[in-house]
């Protein structure tokens, strides 16, 4: 087999990993020289990537080409004070919605099935939150070998999805199992992970961002939702199957890849009427968006001038369309955010019953929490109980949302076709 670095052509395929973060394994076997290709596919598929290498994979692969390919510096020491300084190895671990080992290789694959922590790499997957993925590339005999056979059914069973091998010819000169899969296909398997189904074959109406009423032409109410997390949530609603509709307020956001319809609105009313035109055929209703509980009675036609000592300006009562959403006769899933600066839970709690809403998000604002691309936390709030989502970045919780939501929702409809169930309301 031909060691030397290629990068073939290919078209750029769509982009399957937005916005995730992969940490990329790289342990020292000789497929490590694939490696900084699937840094491209992965980058290309729209996931930012760190990488952290073995030492042996530096007999393999500088860390230069992994930066370069990267564009962020390498790491590889597990006691390292200048990366410690910046982000440090749990940092590191936590960061990423996937971790990524590949090539992994038999001695990896034993070290992880162990549990170890001794190097970076094993430190990084024990502490890691999100998904761990591993690319077994090895001899064929090593493969088959019963000691490896052993540590993939441990590691399968710890919940670790093992990608490939391939077969083919080895570099070695061996025929048989044990090749690393292509990196376009890793790549792929590697976004179907987040790939959840749990709202396949849904509509999933979503509000998101604030919005602007106009007081004159220049002027106008409004408040400093980013649409971050409405956008998130889009984006974690497309991955679990859903078709989705997103209705956003002025924000500065690029459309969510492979959201079905963005619809953008400007005002309160625009955003109810824009909602309400989707909702026949809606199954899930999700109100993120930061709507202006007043707007100006009306709005002036030229620019107010400043001549007046003191200025009054009336204003007038907006739809609460989330709870005109709920009294709909036939209603989506409806779920609502309450952003909260005291109180959290008793100001959400009466938020679910006055608005009569299936589930509540509660969302602590501080001076550095809430708003913005930051980290958050949520507490969801059901006729179940509370449910906390810990301090995450927004498209984690979004996905850890959207699952627990369509749970919920399939527990409410399989409660609703289970006969017994009449009896119980
Ligand atoms: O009452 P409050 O504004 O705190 O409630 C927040 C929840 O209600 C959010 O889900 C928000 O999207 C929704 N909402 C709405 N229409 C309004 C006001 C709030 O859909 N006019």
């Amino acid at each position: 087999m031909d060691a030397t670095p290629t990068f073939p052509q290919y078209t750029v395929p769509m982009a399957l990993l937005p916005n995730k973060r992969v940490l990329l394994g790289v342990s020292g076997g000789i497929a490590a020289y694939k490696s900084p290709d699937l840094v491209r596919r992965l980058r290309e598929a729209g996931a930012e990537v760190r990488v952290l290498m073995t030492r042996a994979a530096m007999e393999f692969v500088t860390p230069l080409t992994f930066q370069a390919v990267s564009g962020h510096p390498v790491y590889s020491e597990l006691l390292d004070e200048k990366a410690e300084a910046g982000m440090g190895h749990i940092e590191l671990a936590r960061w990423a919605d996937l971790v990524l080992v590949a090539p992994a290789t038999a001695d990896t694959l034993a070290r992880l099935a162990q549990g170890r922590a001794d190097d970076l790499l094993a430190a990084a997957c024990l502490a890691r939150r999100g998904i761990l993925a591993v690319a077994p590339a090895m001899n064929q005999a090593m493969w088959e070998n019963p000691a490896t056979r052993g540590n993939l059914r441990a590691l399968e069973s710890a919940g670790v999805t093992i990608l490939g091998p391939g077969h083919g010819s080895q570099a070695c000169g061996d025929e048989g199992a044990g090749r690393m899969l292509e990196p376009a296909e890793i790549a792929q398997r590697a976004a179907a992970l987040f790939e959840t189904g749990g709202l396949a074959g849904r509509h999933v109406v979503i509000t998101a961002g604030p919005t602007f009423e106009p007081i004159d032409p220049v002027r106008g109410l409004t408040n400093r939702s980013s649409g971050t997390m409405g956008f998130a949530i889009a984006e974690a609603a497309v991955e679990a199957g859903a078709r989705v509709t997103l209705v956003s307020g002025p924000v500065a956001l690029a459309a969510p890849q492979r959201v079905d319809c963005l619809v953008r609105v400007e005002t309160a009313m625009q955003m109810r009427d824009a909602v309400m035109a989707h909702m026949p055929d809606c199954d899930v209703f999700i109100a993120v968006a930061a709507v202006a509980d007043y707007r100006p009675a009306r709005a002036l036609p030229r620019k107010i001038k400043k001549d007046a000592e003191q200025l009054s300006l009336e204003l007038v009562r907006n739809p609460d369309i989330v709870a005109e959403v709920a009294a709909l006769p036939r209603r989506p899933f409806t779920v609502g955010f309450a952003a909260e600066t005291d109180q959290l839970e008793q100001n959400a709690q009466a938020k679910l019953v006055a608005k009569g809403l299936d589930l509540i998000c509660a969302n602590p604002v501080g001076p550095d929490t809430g708003f913005g691309d930051g980290a958050t936390s949520l507490l969801l709030i059901d006729a179940q109980g509370q449910h906390p989502l810990p301090l995450d970045s927004k498209p984690r919780l979004a996905r850890a949302l959207v699952d627990y939501l369509a749970r919920r929702l399939h527990e409410k409809e399989d409660s609703a076709q289970d006969p017994r169930s009449a009896h119980r309301q």
